[in-house]
């Protein structure tokens, strides 16, 4: 038997064709690894009324990390009208996988790095080295949304004064959509962020919030964080307010080091930070719980360029040796990530995104030669 199991859900779109490249790099690893494929992603939901079937998820639980492309999300109502009436009709509603797997899974945190790479013609400095650590499971992610707003709810808000305007607002004119955030997820997110900076050595730590607006669920995590600092004098510790954040991350990206943030706004600051390095094509992610991990690179299936392998493969690639270092084999891994920087600097392969005409195949390849 070999020693990893490794799922692999190659999704939609480009998402296949990134894990080809990232295949045909592992391949030249002497990793023990078994890999199965799985299926998720749009086909499914169209065929199946599911876009991440059960037998996908039974077969994960046999794997020991994924390793994942990208799927199609969309909005309910693009999506519902994109399957049969019969199984419109016998209630299957869309979903999006991959935040699916995210907490099926408990992978708590989403590690998201964002580093600028010498010889990159995309960085926006080259002296970026953000680590995002967004929270994975709950917040605004956490589904507990309603449309019509059931009546029974909005009579318990009313508990509320600031529900009181909305009294008389009908209940199908109304859809609400909640941020829950627990102590517990709000504690294991800044715990991984502290514990990450503290044995990388990175200066800071900085809180993403907006606890002058959203009081409630803003304050639980900064008391939380501040607290937490405490345990940290080696680290120093930052409040920033998204909004603010996002002017800052513009402005003086090379200051911020470990970054923490709540669902949604790591959402948001993470796509910003990958810009920063090059744009999606450099931005991967690590959906880490403490027994399972699924790695992926940031982007999404690129309906428009699916079949034409033209995408850059290298946040796949650096989301596999974010893998092999989950694993334990951080060897690999840094010989994975020096051999894809030498292709970065050395600049001869390029994908359209970098000004070149290298398809997705000719990078993996690449980086074969770098190895
Ligand atoms: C991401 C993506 C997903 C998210 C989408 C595809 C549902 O934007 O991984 O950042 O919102 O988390
Ligand atoms: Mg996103």
């Amino acid at each position: 038997m070999a020693k990893y199991k490794i799922a692999v859900l190659p999704g939609d779109g480009v998402g296949k064709e990134v894990v080809e490249a990232a295949m045909i790099v592992l391949e030249q690893f002497d990793l023990d690894a078994e890999y199965v494929y799985g299926d998720i992603g749009w086909e499914f939901w169209c065929k199946e009324g599911n876009p991440l079937p059960d037998r996908t998820v039974q077969m994960l639980k046999k794997t020991d990390a994924c390793l994942f492309g990208a799927i199609t999300s969309k909005p309910k109502v693009d999506a519902l009208k994109e399957i049969s009436p019969e199984l419109r009709d016998s209630g299957y509603s869309y979903f999006s996988p991959i935040v699916r797997l995210r907490q099926e899974f408990d992978l708590y945190t989403n590690l998201r790095p964002c580093k600028a790479y010498a010889g990159n013609p995309l960085n926006y400095r080259d002296d970026i080295d953000l680590v995002i650590f967004r929270e994975n499971t709950e917040g605004m992610y956490a589904g507990v949304e309603f449309h019509p707003l059931p009546e029974s709810i909005k009579k318990e808000l009313l508990i509320h004064p600031k529900m009181k305007k909305f009294e008389d607002v009908p209940s199908e004119e109304i859809a609400l959509s909640t941020r829950i955030m627990t102590k517990k997820a709000c504690t294991r997110i800044l715990r991984r962020a502290f514990d990450y900076a503290r044995k990388f050595k990175r200066r800071s730590v900085t809180i993403v919030e907006k606890p002058n607006v959203l009081r409630e669920t803003g304050g639980l995590i900064l008391d939380i964080a501040r607290n937490m600092a405490k345990e940290y004098p080696d680290v120093e510790f930052w409040e920033a307010n998204v909004d603010a954040m996002a002017m800052w991350l513009v402005k003086n990206p090379q200051d911020y080091d470990v970054l923490v943030a709540e669902n949604l706004f790591g959402d948001i600051i993470s796509d910003l930070a990958a810009q920063l390095v090059g744009g999606l094509g450099f931005a991967r992610s690590g959906n880490i719980g403490d027994e399972y991990a699924v790695f992926e690179p940031t982007h999404g299936s690129a309906p428009k360029y699916d079949g034409m392998y033209k995408v850059n493969p290298i946040a796949m690639l650096l989301a596999t040796k974010m893998m092999l270092e989950w694993l334990g084999e951080e060897d690999m891994a840094e010989t994975l990530e020096t051999a894809i920087a030498k292709v970065i600097e050395e600049g001869k392969i390029r994908t359209y995104d970098l000004g070149g005409d290298a398809k997705t195949l000719d990078v993996a390849r690449a980086v074969v030669g770098k190895l």
